[in-house]
């Protein structure tokens, strides 16, 4: 994780863990870590301890707390990645369906390796099952579920992402 400047959680992020925080009793900040994380990570693209530090100081509690969620948690980065996140599922149904295949096209595709990333493009560790089993092949980018991968498919996506703003 790197180090460290300092970092305001902005009005909008605090507004909506203070929202979230109001679900719970008043003694109980933990259940609103992953959140905080969430909406920082959304922003920033990945988590720093300047991040981490933030979000304890938030929400008064132990910087470890707010550490050891966000190592543990596989939906968190906590390096820096490129711009547009994909994850392809090669689970069980996937993989039937061809999910090997559609992975090497991205690798060949995007000149990265599973696991690496380009300033534009990171290509995350393959996941466990995303629960989409039925629309398999599949992969998440930027987490937003696209099914039924063929390669033409692929092409589509990546040319919507490089046309992007
Ligand atoms: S195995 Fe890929 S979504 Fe379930």
């Amino acid at each position: 994780m790197q180090e460290n400047t300092s970092y305001n959680i902005s009005s909008e992020i605090s507004s909506k863990i203070n929202k979230w925080l109001a679900k719970f009793p008043i003694d109980q900040k933990k259940p609103a870590i992953i959140y905080a994380l969430h909406l920082i990570q959304h922003e920033t693209k990945y988590i720093k301890s300047e991040h981490v530090n933030a979000v304890a100081d938030f929400l008064g509690l132990k910087k470890i707390d707010v550490y050891e969620v966000a190592s543990f948690y596989s939906m968190f980065e906590t390096e820096q990645v490129g711009k547009h996140t994909i994850s392809v599922c090669t689970n069980v149904s996937c993989m039937l369906n061809g999910s090997d295949e559609i992975l090497k096209y991205l690798e060949d595709k995007l000149k990265i390796k599973v696991g690496d990333s380009s300033e534009k493009y990171f290509l995350k560790d393959e996941r466990e099952c995303l629960a989409a089993c039925c629309g398999a092949p599949m992969m998440q980018v930027n987490h937003k579920y696209y099914e039924n991968l063929t390669k033409e498919k692929i092409d589509s996506i990546i040319d919507g992402l490089e046309n992007e703003r």
